[in-house]
């Protein structure tokens, strides 16, 4: 249990490799997870990387994370965008949860630029590609130690 982080992926996330490689690079999701494992295993920590295209999974695993782990790295994804109750999941747990995006939403459309989650998150961190998410599992071991 307790030396664990969780990594949470929400939808199309999946797709990754294949999914507008212009904007997400050519990584898959399986690569962005054993880079986040070896990242990991440097620092001493456990991580469990987990990835579904639907909102109330996300909402279980916030809750699961705020029982067994350290802390969440979480890409919530469009749901980032839309999601009330994402941002009352994470107001439901008290480990800390950092917002992470592959993309800078703010350098995109209009509607990527508002996030339900993140008034609700510890912080947040977008826009330097795959690597985002270990600066999240930076953010969050610094945040614990
Ligand atoms: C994303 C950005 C979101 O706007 C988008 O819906 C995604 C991926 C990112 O990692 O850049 O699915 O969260």
């Amino acid at each position: 249990m307790n030396n664990t982080f969780f990594v949470l992926n929400g939808p199309n996330l999946n797709a990754l490799g294949k999914r507008e490689p212009g904007i997400y690079g050519g990584k898959t999701l399986a690569d962005i997870e054993a880079d986040c494992q070896s990242f990991a295993q440097s620092q001493g920590v456990t991580i469990d990387f987990r990835q579904t295209n639907h909102e109330g999974v996300l909402v279980d695993w916030l809750h699961e994370a705020g029982e067994t782990s350290l802390g969440v790295a979480l890409n919530a994804g469009a749901y980032t965008h839309t999601s009330v109750a994402l941002h009352d999941a994470i107001r439901a747990i008290s480990v800390p949860v950092v917002e992470l995006h592959i993309s800078n939403v703010h350098a995109r459309e209009e509607f990527r630029h508002h996030s339900m989650i993140a008034p609700a998150v510890k912080g947040v961190i977008c826009g330097f590609g795959p690597h985002s998410y270990t600066l999240a599992l930076q953010a969050l071991i610094t945040l614990t130690r």
